[in-house]
């Protein structure tokens, strides 16, 4: 007799550089959106969400074609139409290109606008960086002045600190057109007879665009970097003012800085400050949270009008991480009024119908339907810091009444079931005043 041969199944698997976020961690990404959006409530930014797929060319225009998130790491296809489009690598050059074309302009200016959402890269795999991650930005469009360029530093620095992480921002100013036509002249007699030792990928950035060698991850090359002159050094008149501003009123402001010739950032449209967030309980790796910086040529770029603008974005597997590996307690979300348990069939149905009514009534209601012992229906209320349970049994059911237990005392009651909202409500309001007495 031939054997039946079992259908070999392969295993699905995630696909590489991906995450799942899994419910455990999701208490963290709450704590995080929490304050993103508290944070945007404060300052007056309002949410935008822009498509995940953009033209490629927009990237092409904005982030620059030379960089290494457009030239290695863009997710690209032609779709059947012939239309060429990218997985956003970043969400700026996406959040101008919507400014443009719905016409904020016209709104008063700064426009401000925050996002939250993943993004593609296909860079390579490692701790904190993966190739689809999850960005929060704060974009500030159409004001020039040195002190929206602070204030939006310091929404990325509040943003962290409240969130427990020691941190500190690393700023420079890569200039304005004019600054950098003369700096790159310099950068380039610089490297000039250290061209030999460069690596690859900096011997071609040397010709179209040579600040990005200060920007380059190979030792090496860093060390170059180090010893190369200054933008700072530079600055035309204007550009050193304003940076000078942005610095003064981080100074007034306590926020700790530190200055940093070689932060020129991946992405080719910034001008003037430039900063970088990173977190100080881990000197030896620094890794950055977040970055940002100005970009006042961007919607001249995408062919709108000249619009000044500054803005920042964080990763966020990147902050989570950081405050697991430093213990940051995040509060248990589960803080629940009430359980509703059941014994028996019976008395399922009727609990199912008073967590419903419960809950339609605003109630912090929660069940386990699921299980059947009452032993077990009580651990779990306890671990969801229920302060009462409503227990139903058959008996309770032939009375029309409900078991009322007080989870903290363990003191059981009979009510009527026709009142339970009213002595449920007035049991815990008068827990609510017990507790501020003793405050
Ligand atoms: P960015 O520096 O390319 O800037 O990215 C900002 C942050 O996103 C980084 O500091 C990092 O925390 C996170 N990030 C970047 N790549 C990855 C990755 N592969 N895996 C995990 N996290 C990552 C921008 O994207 C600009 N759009 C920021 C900006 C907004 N500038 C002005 N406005």
């Amino acid at each position: 007799m031939a054997t039946k041969k079992k259908a070999k199944k392969t295993q699905v698997q995630l696909v590489k550089g991906m995450k799942d976020i899994l419910p455990d961690e999701q208490l963290y990404w709450n704590v995080v959106k929490e304050k993103v959006f508290k944070a945007a409530r404060d300052y007056g930014f309002s949410r935008i969400d822009t498509p995940i797929v953009e033209f490629t060319n927009l990237f092409k225009r904005t982030v620059g074609e030379d960089t290494d998130i457009v030239s290695k790491e863009m997710y690209s296809f032609v779709t059947p139409g012939g239309d060429k489009l990218s997985l956003r690598p970043e969400n700026t050059a996406g959040v101008v290109r919507s400014y443009i074309e719905h016409g904020m302009l016209n709104l008063p200016q700064p426009v401000k606008l925050f996002y939250i959402g993943p993004q593609f890269r296909h860079d390579k795999p490692q701790a904190g960086r993966y190739r689809q991650f999850w960005q929060f930005g704060f974009e500030a469009i159409g004001d020039n002045d040195p002190v929206i360029d602070a204030q939006v530093i310091i929404i990325s620095y509040n943003i962290l600190k409240e969130l427990g992480l020691d941190i500190q921002i690393q700023i420079n100013s890569v200039g304005d057109e004019e600054s950098r036509a003369n700096y790159m002249k310099i950068l380039r007699q610089y490297y000039q007879d250290k061209k030999k030792d460069l690596c690859v990928d900096c011997k071609k950035r040397l010709i179209k665009s040579p600040m990005r060698l200060l920007d380059c991850k190979v030792k090496y090359c860093q060390e170059m970097a180090l010893e190369a002159p200054q933008m700072v050094d530079y600055l035309s008149d204007d550009a050193k003012e304003h940076f000078m501003s942005v610095l003064e009123y981080l100074d007034e402001m306590d926020v700790k800085y530190s200055l940093d010739p070689t932060i020129v950032r991946g992405l080719d449209y910034y001008t003037r400050t430039a900063w970088e967030i990173v977190e100080l309980s881990n000197e030896g790796k620094l890794q950055a949270l977040g970055g940002g910086g100005r970009y006042d040529d961007l919607a001249e770029v995408l062919g709108g009008r000249a619009t000044p603008a500054v803005g920042f974005a964080m990763g966020m597997e990147r902050i989570i991480m950081k405050m697991q590996e430093n213990k940051i307690e995040i509060p248990k979300s589960k803080d629940y009024d009430v359980f509703v348990a059941q014994l028996g069939v019976e008395a399922r149905k009727k609990a199912l119908k008073l967590f419903e009514e419960l809950r339609e009534d605003d109630f912090k209601v929660t069940e386990n339907m699921s299980k059947k012992g009452l032993k077990d229906q009580l651990d779990i209320a306890n671990k969801r810091g229920a302060k009462y349970t409503l227990i139903m049994g058959q008996k309770e059911i032939s009375d029309g009444t409900v078991l009322i237990r007080d989870m903290e005392s363990g003191v059981q009651e009979i009510i009527d079931y026709k009142k339970v909202k009213i002595e449920l409500r007035k049991r815990l309001q008068k827990k609510i005043l017990d507790s501020e007495q003793k405050i």
